[in-house]
């Protein structure tokens, strides 16, 4: 049985919650909803969200082909109010054991084991963009990655790109300048391609660039989507007859990232000047350079990991701080006492205390990354309840950042709790950018470039919302609206 549930949180803080409940009609029971809304106008923050209620452990086949069906849509369709409590979650799915734990602890533990490697599966829907990189490389092949890319993500080399940031963030306002109204979310995946264009290739997101913005845009509202046969198979290259359209988007990704390397390499920079440079340059132990494939396969992994989710960052920062006025015009008088065109080094980001607590606080409601999994190796046992080898472990930023057993008032957007900490990484129960060797190799990269570009943005406008239309966060690799909302921008004197 489908639910939409509604969380309102009222100014007094208190969080009624409706549910719409059964719906045959999708489109009716969202109609309904919003009726719902509108006598409830005293709502200052309003969230939809649509979950299918009944837990496909022990359900019918053709429960499980439905939960199949409703996650092909939205990930976020498979959890259910109870997720919201529980801390472990054994499970079987079409045939799959698994476990979703929410424990932090746990997860941490999990996520820093050798036991645990990424679900083969992982490569059905990210190895069109990303290749054999190092976001879903394994054992000594990853380490060896890891290691060679570490060096371009220190916050030297992140110093070395905020220039190429702030480039991103003043074309952004400038391209709004004649604007009153603007879909943000296109506006930010424009800005964040042309963030990690520049810092990749030192190049603007036009041309070549655009080719790029439009194939992932394509990718992720199309094949990034999981279906039927991602579920039932059991590996990374069983059953794909459906992906014709993921390989085909990407040999036309791969061919524009060959080109712009095979550019570079009959035009070299005289010294490093970006990302690019840094990876040509790099030699292994024997004195020889990456070899073709290793460096097309990790600009892939650079553009594919790390446009879009810093994209869905400052999308759902924008939502949240035009649903918010007062606290966005608190972060406006940081960026006016030190604009963006300013920052020079990650030092200079310490100018903007309640912004990076705005884009944690985003973080944690509305994590980029909303499911991390895993896939065990060997037998196990996880705080008393057993793994199998081949067990899948879901482990869910967004059910762990609004877990009612581990989150004071869980889906109140309030920014000033991570505003006295100064390693938001401490807090066991925050895990925006996963942890252990695996932990986001980007999220110095994409939390400066966030910071920078919103910057940009609030120095020039004030934003709000045109209409009243909840935002249904829907999830395929990362976590988008289920519609692009209008903004109003009302320039600041
Ligand atoms: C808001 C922005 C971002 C979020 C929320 C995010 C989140 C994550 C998470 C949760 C993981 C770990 C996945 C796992 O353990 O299975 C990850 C890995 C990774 N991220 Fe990010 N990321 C962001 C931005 C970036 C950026 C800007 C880049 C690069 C420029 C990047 C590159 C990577 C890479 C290469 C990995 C794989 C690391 C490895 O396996 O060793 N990410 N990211």
């Amino acid at each position: 049985m489908q639910v939409f549930t509604f969380f309102c949180v009222e100014s007094d803080g208190s969080v009624p919650r409706f549910d719409v409940t059964p719906c045959a009609d999708d489109q009716a029971a969202r109609l309904r909803a919003f009726e719902l809304l509108d006598m409830h106008h005293r709502c200052d923050f309003v969230e939809v969200w649509r979950g299918a209620h009944a837990r496909p452990v022990g359900g019918s086949l053709v429960g499980e082909l439905r939960i199949a069906w409703e996650m092909s849509r939205n990930l976020m369709g498979a959890w259910c109010e109870e997720d919201f409590d529980n801390l472990f979650t054994p499970y079987v799915f079409l045939g799959q054991p698994g476990l979703v734990v929410s424990d932090p602890a746990a997860a941490r533990r999990i996520l820093t084991s050798p036991n645990y490697i990424r679900p083969v599966k992982a490569g059905r829907t990210l190895k069109p963009l990303v290749g054999e990189g190092v976001l879903l490389a394994e054992g000594e092949t990853w380490k060896r990655q890891r290691k060679s890319l570490a060096p371009a993500f220190t916050p030297a080399a992140i110093n070395d790109l905020l220039p190429h940031f702030v480039g991103a963030g003043a074309a952004l306002a400038e391209g709004l300048a004649d604007r009153r109204q603007a879909d943000l979310s296109q506006a930010f995946h424009h800005a964040t391609l042309d963030a990690v264009l520049r810092a990749l290739f030192s190049r603007r997101a036009d041309g070549e660039g655009a080719h790029l913005a439009e194939i992932a845009r394509r990718y992720m509202e199309g094949p990034a989507h999981f279906n039927l046969t991602d579920f039932v198979s059991r590996g990374a290259d069983d059953m794909t007859w459906f992906d014709g359209a993921r390989r085909r988007q990407g040999r036309r990704w791969f061919a524009i990232v060959e080109r712009l390397i095979a550019e570079r390499r009959s035009q070299p920079h005289d010294r490093p000047r970006d990302f690019l440079d840094r990876l040509l340059s790099l030699r292994d132990e024997d004195g020889a350079p990456l070899p073709d494939q290793e460096i097309r396969d990790q600009c892939g992994s650079m553009l594919g990991a790390g446009f879009e989710t810093t994209s869905r960052l400052l999308f759902w920062a924008a939502y949240l701080l035009a649903l918010d006025p007062k606290t966005q015009s608190k972060v406006r008088a940081e960026c006016a006492a030190t604009p963006a065109a300013d920052i020079q080094t990650l030092n200079d980001l310490k100018a903007w205390p309640l912004m990076r607590s705005v884009l944690f606080e985003t973080l944690r409601l509305y994590p980029s990354a909303p499911l991390i999994g895993r896939q065990a190796l060997t037998a196990d046992e996880v705080e008393g309840h057993a793994v199998a080898p081949g067990c899948i472990i879901t482990i869910s930023p967004w059910l762990i950042h609004r877990h009612r057993k581990l989150w004071s008032a869980p889906t109140d957007f309030i920014p000033d709790r991570f505003l006295d900490q100064p390693h938001p990484w401490g807090v066991e129960a925050f895990l925006p950018f996963g942890a252990g060797p695996r932990v986001c190799i980007g999220a110095s990269f994409a939390l400066a470039e966030a910071q920078i570009v919103l910057a940009s943005l609030l120095e020039r406008f004030e934003i709000g919302l045109v209409g009243g239309r909840p935002v249904i966060p829907i999830a395929s690799i990362s976590l988008g609206p289920d519609h692009a909302p209008e903004f109003t921008l009302t320039p600041v004197t």
